[in-house]
């Protein structure tokens, strides 16, 4: 399920050995299987048929190159701020095919998507909707709208990522949003398009995405009777991928759920997945330090950080690990850890590694959602460079930061 595999001895991307990919950029560094990106779209979209808008979830992984790919191929675009739309326009995304997401939208963001002309916003609550209509009224136009709505099922995933509960701060509770769809209905700047929902990421088993695609219909339905004609029900994220055991549902099986929950409803789908098409296509690589021992503890000391790949750090997220030269080493128990100066810094607890040489090189798996996007410059570390492998070609997409371009926006200010 993922596109690294060994070849003679050494770890490949596809057709590309990693180790070509170190000598040329160095570590740590990000490397993305475009072939691995282009399966996992065309096998969603072509599961889940013309109906359905399959929208890229652009917060899993904001690079301007893979977003280029994704417009290329047809794909739409789930953003959540004014910076990810200016990257889908930039990349060539159409914006007729851009749905904005997100709790805190702000006046600035709201023109900017109204302007652009995308296809729908969708919105949180009663008061981002007035915000809404007063911005559209400005500007002497009509601002297409989806409630997201908060259906209460329990996605059974990490707390952190579970939203669709009714403690969670996204959506407005399915009662309240039947009253406020009915309430805006008259407004003229507001032009109800759609429902959206979205319930968390992640999941494994799709059970809760069908309650939530059922509530979703039963509020369609109910508001119909009362003339509210909406034209698509969006279903949000969250389909899981394999990081460790998990057996991930298929894009068929995710189709299946989608239409069993909405059978003989004559109405256009729209679906926001990240984690699911760009997760398995990207390894971190990272040098093995140092090899230390606290008190029959062992350490695997490499040169990426949670400033690189956080998800291990904030969730307790397992990420496979792999030589980049197979080894015959014997198995060492030990934490990889990074150089960062936090007992939080760690790709792996108690995981049992050959105990390769110093200077030799680790593939951390899964790293390609939710791993460059959320990495930072923490302990004044620029961010690894981005390559993106096609076939046997590597190319970078985005360059290593320099230390100038972490220094420079505090030199923009005189120091004396
Ligand atoms: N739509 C909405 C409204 C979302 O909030 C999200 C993700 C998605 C779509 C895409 O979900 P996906 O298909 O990727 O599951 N940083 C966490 C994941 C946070 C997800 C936030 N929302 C992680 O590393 O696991």
């Amino acid at each position: 399920m993922h596109p690294f595999h060994y070849q003679n001895g050494q770890l490949y991307v596809d057709d590309c050995p990693l180790h070509e990919i170190v000598a040329r950029y160095g570590t740590p560094c990000y490397v993305y299987s475009e072939l691995h990106l282009r399966e996992r779209y065309h096998a969603f979209a072509h599961a889940l048929g013309a109906q359905t808008l399959t929208c890229y979830a652009v917060k899993a992984n904001s690079n301007l190159h893979l977003l280029r790919l994704l417009a290329q191929w047809g794909a739409g675009f789930d953003i959540v701020s004014g910076g990810e739309l200016a990257r889908v326009l930039r990349a060539g995304g159409d914006p007729k095919k851009i749905v904005f997401s997100g709790v805190g939208k702000s006046r600035e963001e709201i023109r900017a998507a109204l302007d652009a002309g995308i296809f729908c916003l969708n919105v949180e609550s009663a008061a981002e909707l007035e915000r809404i209509a007063e911005v559209a009224t400005e500007m002497g136009g009509r601002a297409p709208v989806a409630l997201r709505v908060n259906p209460d099922v329990d996605a059974g995933t990490h707390q952190y990522i579970a939203t669709g509960l009714k403690e969670s701060k996204f959506g407005i509770p399915i009662a309240a949003a039947e009253d406020l769809y009915r309430r805006a209905a008259e407004w003229p700047s507001i032009e109800f398009i759609g429902v959206a929902a979205h319930i968390g990421s992640q999941l494994i088993d799709l059970q809760p995405l069908g309650a939530a695609a059922r509530r979703l219909r039963d509020l369609y339905e109910r508001l119909r009777r009362h003339g509210i004609e909406l034209a698509h029900i969006d279903l949000g994220g969250g389909v899981g991928i394999r990081y460790h055991d998990e057996v991930p549902p298929s894009p068929a099986d995710y189709a299946a759920i989608l239409d069993d929950a909405l059978a003989g409803l004559e109405v256009h789908r729209v679906v926001e997945l990240g984690r699911a098409l760009v997760g398995n296509a990207g390894t971190l690589l990272t040098r093995v330090e140092y090899w230390k021992e606290n008190e029959g503890k062992h350490f695997c000391v490499v040169d990426a950080a949670m400033n690189d790949l956080l998800r291990p750090s904030l969730y307790g997220a397992w990420h496979e690990i792999l030589p980049l030269r197979q080894s015959a080493a014997p198995l060492q128990e030990c934490d990889v850890v990074g150089p960062v100066c936090e007992s939080g810094d760690f790709f792996a607890k108690n995981r049992s590694l050959p105990a390769v040489p110093v200077g030799e090189n680790l593939a951390i798996l899964g790293a390609g959602a939710y791993g460059f996007a959320m990495s930072s410059q923490y302990n004044t570390r620029p961010r690894a460079p981005e390559v993106l492998v096609q076939g046997a070609e590597s190319r970078c997409i985005r360059r290593r930061e320099t230390l100038a371009d972490l220094l420079s926006p505090e030199e923009d200010c005189p120091l004396d």
